[in-house]
């Protein structure tokens, strides 16, 4: 895949932001900086961190010998923009989110993996982009590669729509502090429910939207910490296996978008594999 690069100029300045280290062409993308320290303990040894004002950090390193790279991005779609915005600018083509996520359906459980491959767009961030009716979908390849890693893993996952908001409390239909409840909010989230949307979190639609106006690649997957039918709110582990989940794409997509060169092919298939 070939994106433009953008000068530090035509950027806006904004690449100083991240330093110039070189982070290769796929980041992973954890909300939470110290999930930077995870993903890192999880790669070939040697990996290096770093740190960037504002809250932001960024780990390079190999995974079973692949070039990975992972910055945080914080919470919601605003947080997300300036990582994104800056490392498409930098020619990253590859961005892939590792999240959590609150289930909405009563199958699936907490600690499943789940892999968005669309998203309602509730975030706000998207919006000023583009008009409502632009959708917020995953890149296929992404989406597929997170599918075998998962398989690959062991690890039980879900597919599908998730809604991705710009609150956390009053937008994922939460009660709010001093009573504050929005008197449509449990029937927004039964609408969701009905339409089989799995999970609620607050960067997958920005990202998907931005990504593909910038031209680049983008996949989600999220560990379940919170079930919005039962009420219940934990890690069991799922942050590290979607972290683990991340890393095994990066490197499937290495491997296809390397047999995509050799091929002369723009789009990686299935049945590459099968005529090895
Ligand atoms: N992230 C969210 O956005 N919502 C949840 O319920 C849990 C994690």
């Amino acid at each position: 895949m070939s994106v433009k690069k953008m000068s530090a100029a035509e950027s806006g300045g904004v690449s100083k932001r991240f330093g110039n280290e070189e982070y290769g062409d796929y980041i992973l993308m954890p909300g939470d900086p110290q999930r930077i320290d995870t993903m890192a303990g999880q790669w070939d040894q040697g990996a290096k961190k770093l740190d960037f004002h504002r809250g932001y950090r960024a780990a390079v390193g190999l995974y079973q010998g692949t070039k990975i790279a992972a910055v945080s991005t914080g919470m919601g779609g605003p947080n997300l923009e300036s990582p994104l915005h800056d490392f498409a600018a930098k020619g990253v083509h590859t961005f892939i989110r590792v999240g959590t996520t609150g289930a909405i359906q009563e199958h699936v459980n907490m600690g499943d993996i789940i892999i968005n491959d669309a998203c309602v767009r509730l975030d706000g961030t998207s919006k000023q982009y583009v008009r409502d009716e632009f959708p917020a979908a995953a890149s296929f390849e992404v989406t597929m590669a997170l599918v075998q890693a998962a398989e690959k893993l062991g690890f039980r996952y879900h597919v599908g729509t998730g809604c991705t908001t710009a609150s956390f409390f009053a937008g994922q239909s939460r009660s709010c502090f001093n009573g504050y409840n929005r008197p449509y909010a449990e029937l927004e989230m039964r609408e969701l429910q009905q339409a089989q949307v799995l999970n609620y979190d607050m960067e997958g639609s920005a990202l998907f939207t931005l990504a593909r106006i910038f031209g680049v690649r983008a996949g989600m997957c999220a560990s379940v910490i919170a079930h919005r039918i039962t009420g219940e709110y934990f890690d069991d582990g799922g942050i590290e296996r979607a972290c683990l989940v991340g890393a095994e794409a990066v490197h499937i997509l290495t491997d296809w978008d390397s047999q995509k060169r050799v091929r002369g092919k723009q789009y990686y298939v299935p049945s590459f594999s099968v005529s090895e």
